[in-house]
């Protein structure tokens, strides 16, 4: 199943770059930028990676993310997951970035995205891979400075393919974003949003309704609600699941109380991705593997999956029939 899963052609489509860097990355970085760590190395720094909850997570992954600083920083940040997911078979990536992280120490809008980009069009040139970037607002801050980012991104708007919503999800309401996520659709940008991974179903219609999100990343507690059920398995609108992340920060209590098998069975259309696998345990396959072994998929469930995440893409529609045209092929020809 293992060499199955490595060569499998798939789409990773939620996947925070910040949350990619590994702590020799970090040390190396902390190093060069002359940035105190709390750590006192790479090990200590691991060892504290035991999360109660998203916010426990959440505090650590902002605090390791401050040592990004350069142009270099962030190309070099994503050509390494690039490699990563290039090694993992993944075809086509949907990257999140979370440029607040960065603005609010002073570093430039740009300076983060002409990173980005640069490593984007090496792994386009270098790999063969597709790229997008989606611009992630943090939610844990005031919707005025959604909007601010949202404008200073305005004139890199054509290396963004879509706007979503992250950050703590608890008592910040998909609600809150309706201005900033209007202004986005108007300014031609697609739709997704973090909502139900600790939030109630409620946000999940409010991501729906009231952002236009054609996307919902996580989503896994939809299941509280039938009626909410219903319209994502109507309406086929994708759920991002995470299942390394999920158990991690003890949305689930282990992998096999995932409740995956019940999205598949409500006939959702379900992916499966890595979040933010330098801090969850593993990659892309790490998490296909985790769920074949906990769960009991077998290869075609594992391969529906994996077209799942090539429908679910932004990608042009002929671009999602080669890839999947390539699924199929590599199916057949599995032993
Ligand atoms: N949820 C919310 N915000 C995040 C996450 C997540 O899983 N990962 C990085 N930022
Ligand atoms: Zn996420």
């Amino acid at each position: 199943m293992r060499a199955f899963i490595a060569g499998l052609p798939k789409a990773e489509l939620h996947l925070h770059i910040e949350g990619t860097l590994e702590p020799e990355l970090l040390f190396a970085m902390a190093r060069r930028n002359g940035h105190a760590l709390r750590s006192e190395s790479i090990e200590a720094l691991r060892a504290a990676y035991a999360f109660d909850d998203l916010q426990s997570f959440l505090d650590i992954y902002y605090e390791g993310a401050a040592v990004l600083r350069t142009e270099e920083d962030f190309y070099e940040l994503t050509r390494a997951y690039l490699e990563r997911a290039h090694a993992e078979t993944v075809r086509h990536v949907e990257i999140s970035f979370d440029p607040q992280t960065h603005t609010d120490r002073g570093v430039p809008f740009g300076t983060v995205i002409d990173g980005i980009s640069a490593a984007l069009d090496w792994g386009r040139e270098e790999l063969g891979m597709s790229c997008g970037l989606i611009l992630s607002f943090l939610r844990h801050l005031p919707e005025e400075a959604a909007m601010a980012t949202l404008e200073a991104a305005l004139p890199y708007r054509d290396r963004i393919v879509a706007v979503g919503l992250d950050s703590s999800e608890q008592g910040h309401p998909p609600r809150d974003f309706v201005r900033v996520f209007e202004r986005a659709r108007a300014e031609g940008f697609r739709v997704v949003a973090h909502a139900g991974e600790e939030g109630p179903p409620d946000y999940i219609w409010q991501a729906l309704d009231l952002l236009g999100a054609e996307r919902i990343d996580h989503g896994v507690r939809a299941l509280e609600d039938a009626k909410l059920v219903e319209r994502l398995r109507t309406e086929q609108i994708p759920l991002t699941i995470c299942p390394l992340s999920n158990v991690l920060l003890k949305v689930f209590p282990e992998m096999a109380a995932h409740n995956l098998p019940e999205l598949i069975a409500a006939g959702l259309v379900v992916t499966i991705n890595s979040d933010d696998p330098a801090y969850f345990g593993g990659y892309v396959n790490a998490n296909y593997a985790s769920i074949a072994d906990a769960l009991g998929l077998d290869r075609s469930q594992l391969a529906e999956l994996a077209a799942a995440s090539f429908r679910a893409s932004f990608l042009p529609d002929a671009d999602k029939r080669a890839h999947l045209d390539e699924l199929a092929a590599y199916v057949k020809a599995s032993p």
